[in-house]
């Protein structure tokens, strides 16, 4: 029986409900202590002192500074900018100035707030406006941590020669992931090893940041993933400081260290979606085709680079959506603010490209006299055309398909025309947005990473994948577990994947970019062929069988229609005979795959998922609040190899889509943030969730295991911009910015009046 495209029971729901699953904070050692950080208490300023309050008796705990690290004191991510213990300039509020270390932790915490810190103040940039400004310089000589510029066409001569041009400025605005769980990590030293275990995304990026912070090769650092309660990209970086707090006290004071973040602690000071603002100038002929799109991106880094060159990137290249379009020039910056490090979250840059370019659309449209649906649907990407990078799309082009899916399933046409005032104060409307999502690392990204994975025979009678993908609750470990049953030809049940642990797995690459089903599925298709092989062979001995007429189903080794033994007696007497046995492969770009990192041209992605979602809003005209009652999802994924879970993660995607768009707002002053509990950063719960009736579409890629693409993160592209286009259907308000709280909505409202 296959096993793509069942539902099967993700592996890790006993464990989870039963509340088996040991999270990082259920984590306890012997003579473990808890860790705690002193931190900066200014956006920008120098440090002068620390001194340790005689108020505390300090022979109960253990201390680290600078000076106690004893490789680089840097975080290694992409640049190595970001000090784990800031010694001079201080960057931005809540850099860690000390660590501390004690047997509880509320002695930790008792001696972190024991230690004063005394600053010199320095004026911060806290906008991407002063940081462009760049009348106070705290990044190079103008701010900009990185740049980017696509161009096709001749985008001026195209402009002028418009029948039509539209133009429109958006903003979007901060998140912070809300994982159930919080970060948490745990590290101990023993004879010279260095191991860690928590919540993370990429085990591998921590054990190269340990490695570059303790001076410790990495075949001497375990790292291993603990049950993460949830990630959305947020433990994709932070994780790489968090286990250099715990790896640097464990040193000092020889005890395995804790630190689990209290919710307001890692509101405050973990990294965050970037803040976007984006201009767009769209030249359009008479008949609504689209004949230049002329865009500037600019994103808010925060103070340090982190992610940001690569975030920036994605959304350069969504930044002209889903659309053919001969001229196109996307220039793309991201400043640095004293703000704390924005990051990785669920999208990546796509979510702050796809908000303005959806809305502008509707707008375009409204212009050029179409409805928002024809004018998508005579200028939606098909096979032949090529993107704004130039990469001619061949295969598993959905944009079309999603539209037209979502359109009829939701009768876009009729409820577009239908009922305005329903009741009172209360107006109705219906918007769509249409969109893609690179699946996969950015242009040569995933040649250079060769991800790796293994499949391994077990002496027990089973097969274990090995990968250092995570599970964070998308449900990757049970994806992967169908993928290989199904490239064996074997039972689900003989599968096993051990956690990750860099000890024992290959670097398969980081748990990101909805890339884990597409490249982790094409690898274990190399491995399961050679491992297949292999027990044919061992089996042709064994049976005096010619191994081409071998085969497994099921739970049984077949010759022919005969079975001939059991597949999991087969391997354990392998094993038992042979040894251990497995095999390891990477991932290669198909071929013919082109890039150029400095044009900017060429094939951007292996390829793409294409999504439309249509949104159903209620506006109280009194309140200015927004509800959204339903919502229509048609999401392409190639395959859904679980499509329960594949839903799941449109339908969990959708909802903090939803909260991005009308309600979450990290408020800071002078550069701290306030909103740092959840009666004060407010998330969509299940009562503001719509009615979503999810459309899987499998438009299949045939360099994806059994046509799988990714569908990670295209989810949270699309909400927001249908939701803005509803409001605009509903109230006649343009809405340029979001979130679009009742406030800003009221405000837009006066300002039309
Ligand atoms: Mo991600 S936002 O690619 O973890």
């Amino acid at each position: 029986m296959p096993f793509v495209g069942e539902n099967v029971v993700r592996t890790d729901a006993v464990e989870k409900v039963t509340g088996a699953a040991r999270y990082a904070d259920d984590i306890v050692l012997p003579g473990m202590w808890h860790g705690a950080v002193v931190r900066a208490p200014i956006a920008r300023g120098r440090l002068r002192s620390l001194t340790l309050s005689p108020s505390f008796e300090w022979g109960r705990a253990a201390v680290a500074r600078a000076e106690d690290i004893p490789g680089k004191n840097c975080v290694a991510m992409i640049e190595d900018d970001l000090p784990l213990i800031v010694t001079g300039e201080i960057r931005h509020a809540g850099e860690a100035v000390l660590l501390v270390a004690a047997p509880t932790r509320e002695l930790a915490r008792a001696a972190a707030a024991a230690v004063e810190v005394e600053c010199e103040q320095l004026a911060p940039v806290l906008t991407m406006d002063e940081a462009k400004a760049a009348a106070i310089k705290i990044f190079g000589s103008d701010n900009v941590v990185h740049r980017c510029e696509i161009q096709k066409g001749d985008v001026d001569s195209a402009l002028s020669g418009a029948d039509l041009v539209v133009e429109g400025t958006y903003e979007t605005g901060s998140q912070e992931h809300i994982y159930i769980e919080t970060q948490g990590m745990v590290a101990r030293w023993e004879g010279g090893r260095l191991f860690v275990e928590g919540s993370m995304q990429c085990p591998y990026y921590v054990s190269r940041a340990l490695s570059v912070l303790t001076g410790v090769p990495e075949d001497r650092i375990s790292v291993r993933q603990s049950v993460v309660g949830g990630a959305f990209g947020g433990k994709e970086d932070y994780p790489s400081i968090l286990a250099g707090y715990c790896a640097i006290l464990s040193r000092k004071c020889g005890h395995p260290v804790k630190i689990v973040y209290d919710r307001d602690e890692d509101i405050r000071f973990t990294t965050k979606r970037h803040p976007s603002r984006v201009r767009h100038r769209t030249g359009v002929a008479k008949d609504g085709t689209l004949v230049a799109m002329d865009i500037s991106f600019e994103l808010d880094a925060g103070a340090y680079v982190t992610l940001t060159p690569v975030v920036l990137s994605r959304g350069a290249i969504h930044a002209a959506g889903p659309y053919r379009c001969p001229s196109v020039r996307v220039r793309a910056a991201a400043y640095a603010t004293n703000t704390p490090p924005n990051g990785a979250f669920r999208g990546f840059g796509a979510p702050q490209a796809l908000f303005p370019v959806e809305v502008h659309m509707d707008r375009v449209a409204e212009a050029a006299g179409l409805s928002p649906l024809e004018f998508r649907r005579r200028n939606c990407l098909k096979v032949g055309d090529t993107t704004a990078t130039g990469q001619r799309l061949t295969e598993s082009v959905a944009a079309l398909r999603v539209l037209e899916e979502a359109a009829r399933r939701s009768k876009f046409e009729r409820l577009a025309k239908g009922h305005k005032k329903i009741s009172g104060a209360i107006r109705r409307g219906v918007g769509l947005s249409l969109f893609m999502h690179g699946a996969g690392f950015t242009g040569s990204g995933e040649a250079v990473l060769r991800g790796k994975a293994a499949l391994r025979l077990e002496p027990e009678g089973k097969i274990s994948v090995l990968t250092a993908c995570t599970d964070m609750g998308q449900g990757a470990h049970t994806v992967l577990r169908q993928m290989a049953a199904d490239q064996l030809g074997l039972d689900i049940g003989l599968i096993e994947l051990p956690t990750p642990d860099t000890a024992y797995v290959p670097d398969s690459g980081p748990t990101v970019a909805s890339r884990t089903t597409m490249i982790m599925g094409s690898v274990l298709a190399k491995c399961a062929a050679k491992l297949r092989a292999e027990l044919f062979e061992f089996a042709s001995g064994e049976f005096g069988v010619r191994p081409e007429r071998l085969s497994f189903e099921g739970g049984a080794l077949m010759h022919g229609r005969k079975r001939l033994a059991d597949a999991s007696e087969l391997i354990r007497s392998y094993a038992f005979k042979r040894g251990v046995y497995s095999v390891t492969e990477e991932y290669e770009l198909p071929p013919g795959i082109k890039w150029d990192e400095k044009s900017y041209r060429g094939d951007a992605y292996p390829t793409y998922s294409w999504g439309c979602d249509v949104a159903e809003v209620e506006v109280d005209m009194d309140t200015f609040e927004v509800r959204v009652p339903r919502m229509w999802l048609a999401q392409d994924l190639g395959r859904a190899i679980n499509p329960l879970m594949a839903a799941g993660q449109v339908e969990g995607g959708t909802l903090q889509a939803l909260g991005w768009a009308l309600m979450e707002r990290v408020a800071s002053s002078s550069g701290i943030v306030r909103s740092d509990r959840l009666q004060t950063y407010i998330i969509p719960t299940s009562a503001d969730a719509p009615e979503m009736e999810t459309i899987l579409v499998e438009e299949p890629y045939s360099r994806g295991p059994m046509g799988a693409k990714g569908v990670g993160e295209l989810p949270m592209d699309g909400p927001a911009p249908a939701i803005a286009n509803a409001i605009y259907a509903a109230t006649g308000i343009r809405v340029s910015s979001i979130p679009i709280t009742p406030e800003r909505l009221y405000e837009e409202w006066r300002r039309m009046k």
